[in-house]
């Protein structure tokens, strides 16, 4: 798996994307109908979206569901897994910390 989004003029297996916007933290970030969140977010050059209660960065570590390192908030649902749930145009996410109290 690729972390970079292949532009549609150049992929060789001529796909048609329909392209999708979603927010993290705020800011805004493209994607393609079809990609998990954690695509969008690993496409724009995001390597981590969470940190561990030591303060290590956590972003995805299995890609399929099974560590929860990946989870962030999305639409204010905490602890979404990235890595299993699809983008969908406007979803917001959020960082998640769990490194003091008042995080979330
Ligand atoms: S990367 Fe392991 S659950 Fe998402």
């Amino acid at each position: 798996m690729s972390p970079h989004l292949i532009r549609p003029d150049a992929d060789p297996v001529g796909r048609n994307d329909r392209p999708l916007t979603v927010t993290v933290d705020g800011a805004p970030v493209t994607g393609a109908h079809g990609q998990t969140l954690a695509t969008v977010l690993l496409a724009d050059g995001r390597s981590h979206w969470r940190t561990a209660p030591t303060g290590g960065p956590r972003g995805v570590f299995c890609g399929i569901g099974v560590c929860f390192d990946c989870v962030a908030t999305v639409n204010g649902v905490p602890d979404v897994r990235l890595c299993r749930r699809p983008a969908r145009d406007g979803d917001r996410v959020t960082t998640q910390s769990r490194t003091g109290a008042g995080d979330e």
